[in-house]
């Protein structure tokens, strides 16, 4: 197992569309482990593997209540089959998109289908916490980040605040490795 790195936007490689999984072989229940324990470490409830710079169509999420034990979910190639007229407003965050959280309005109940890490086909029918969670993961695997249903108003400014900081970030490196005279 192993944590993987997260990217962070603005990153050109965010917005790539990610491939459908073929094999259901030993490195794709690889991949899976080291995106949940990527997702555990930094505090996260859903992870998307192009987040970790892999463009295939896998998420991992887990969304027990504090006092409930672990439920790790493991899904692939995962689709909304259905999404519901109603809508719902949720405030959401992304690891991709640090310290931002926005409402997000999208349907309040979808009807997914994936597959898990045997290439058995699930249906379910999602609502409240676990609806918002498979479509801004099934967004992540067409490039899409949750700022980009924002206004452009504020998206700007989320995204302008963090070329800033990767900007600062990277100055303070460059200075970190310059020998000293
Ligand atoms: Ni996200």
């Amino acid at each position: 197992m192993a944590i993987l790195p997260i990217l962070t936007a603005p990153h050109p490689r965010l917005t790539k569309m990610s491939r459908p999984v073929e094999r259901f072989d030993r490195a794709l229940a690889e991949l899976a482990e080291n995106m949940l324990e990527t997702m555990y470490a930094a505090n996260g409830i859903g992870l998307a593997a192009p987040q970790v710079d892999v463009h295939q169509r896998v998420v991992v999420m887990d969304l027990h209540q504090e006092d409930e034990p672990p439920a790790p979910q493991i899904l692939v190639n995962p689709e909304v089959l259905q999404a519901g007229a109603e809508t719902a407003t949720m405030s959401e965050g992304c690891l991709s998109v640090p310290e931002a959280y926005e409402e997000v309005e999208r349907p309040a109940r979808v009807t997914v289908r994936y597959q898990d890490l045997a290439g058995v086909t699930h249906t379910r029918e999602c609502t409240g916490l676990e609806a918002v969670c498979w479509q801004h993961e099934i967004d992540h695997l067409d490039g899409v980040l949750f700022v980009d249903h924002l206004n452009r108003l504020k998206r700007d400014r989320i995204i302008q605040r963090l070329v800033k900081e990767k900007r600062l970030a990277r100055r303070a490196r460059d200075r970190a490795v310059r020998p000293a005279a």
